[in-house]
């Protein structure tokens, strides 16, 4: 009898207890915040949220506290924190393998100083979380991206010989400067002949202005316009700065794997294609190299974090191999511990990832080989998840 194909979750999040007690200690975001008798610390990270934290303390120190569905932030169940509750997770929505990453904002924020021995101390409590478990577990590395590039550059060394390491997982900020910034190449070249996959993923959404005063800084409209909209933006430039930028050429070993489908590339890349063909300025440069669309079926891949049918038609278009027609560059994920439901039980089954494991099955039928190879079959292969995870030091 053949074996199932696994299910494996490339996009699945945790913050260790070190990464907390920063959160604790911080006055600026991200925080992570107490408020008398609500049970869960309140973890922040979105900067539109500065202005509710900042309302909700002044009234917690009122004894005028808001009910604790309208305090900012999100409650920091031990769903961001525990090993356990990970597996508990896995095992109620029939995921056999997670490819674990540090949620955001990694250590964009850390101080240069400490980023690096940070980054060695995040990366060690993955690995021995994935050597606890074999089998269950992977990881993507984080970067100490504040810290001398020599000390980037040393743990990317590191990382690579770690042997549940599979990548690491980068925000689109790069070195502050965003990722076609030239400072980030050498990084990017050696994380790609490290052959390490970058996990891209959003954090810094938009700049607020376009979200209104409304949406910017009263809470009112929650995390709807930089989640669902701010953070696809995000990707979607960051990626399209790097292919204008020319990098996806000069580094042709780099792999990238685009956090929620890759926000709105797929659905952009013929405008972004056209825009560059009916610009004289790029066009010159551009015409020697490889098309929006190459960079897609060749560097990129794409998690399945888009939570609706449509979404994904786009993604898998836009990655199909133009050469083989294969259906290889697209990996389901949850996006967990985020979006928790908020109407049946936590420890039950959440519905963000039935919307998602759903969206495959209208996509591509329910039990076929492509459904198959999207909700696994493709991560297994991509990032080697059979492979000995034999100690490459
Ligand atoms: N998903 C994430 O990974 N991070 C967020 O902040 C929100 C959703
Ligand atoms: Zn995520």
């Amino acid at each position: 009898m053949a074996s199932k194909t696994p299910v494996v979750d490339v996009h699945t999040h945790m913050y260790p207890p070190e990464y907390i007690k920063i959160l604790e200690s911080r006055d600026a975001i991200p925080i992570a915040r107490s408020f008398p008798g609500v049970p869960d610390p309140r973890i922040v990270l979105l900067s539109t949220e500065m202005a509710p934290l900042k309302e909700a303390e002044a009234r917690a120190a009122r004894g005028d506290l808001p009910p604790t569905s309208a305090l900012p932030g999100r409650p920091l169940t031990s769903h961001y924190t525990s090993v356990a509750q990970k597996i508990h997770f896995m095992d109620t929505h029939d995921i056999d393998i997670s490819v674990l990453s540090l949620a955001n904002p990694w250590l964009d924020f850390v101080d240069k100083d400490q980023a690096g021995s940070l980054a060695a101390s995040v990366n060690a409590g993955f690995s021995a979380m994935c050597k606890e478990h074999p089998g269950r577990f992977f990881f993507f590395a984080t970067l100490p991206v504040t810290a001398p590039t020599g000390v980037i550059l040393q743990t990317i060394a590191d990382v690579a010989k770690l042997p549940y390491c599979r990548g690491v997982i980068l925000g689109t900020g790069g070195l502050g400067q965003g990722l076609d910034d030239l400072a980030m190449e050498p990084i990017l070249a050696a994380l790609a002949e490290a052959e390490l996959l970058i996990f891209l993923h959003p954090h810094y959404g938009l700049p607020g202005s376009v979200w209104g005063s409304r949406g910017d800084t009263t809470g009112e409209y929650g995390h709807v316009l930089p989640l669902a909209l701010g953070f696809p933006m995000e990707t979607t430039i960051a990626v399209t700065r790097l292919f204008l930028a020319g990098v996806f050429d000069r580094l042709p070993k780099l792999r990238m794997l685009l956090a929620h489908s890759g926000g709105t590339l797929p659905f952009l890349a013929g405008r972004i294609d056209s825009c560059v063909r009916h610009d004289a300025h790029l066009w010159k440069a551009a015409k020697s190299r490889r098309s929006i669309w190459d960079v897609l079926h060749e560097q990129v891949y794409l998690d399945a974090v888009v939570y609706s049918d449509v979404g994904l038609q786009a993604a898998i278009s836009a990655t199909k191999g133009a050469k083989t027609g294969g259906l290889d560059r697209l990996m389901f994920g949850t996006d967990h511990p985020f979006f928790p439901p908020l109407e049946t039980d936590e420890q039950g089954e959440w519905e963000s990832v039935s919307m998602n494991a759903d969206a495959v099955s209208t996509a591509l039928g329910s039990g076929s080989a492509e459904a198959a190879a999207v909700m696994g079959g493709n991560a297994v292969r991509v990032l080697r998840l059979y492979e000995e995870a034999s100690d490459k030091a």
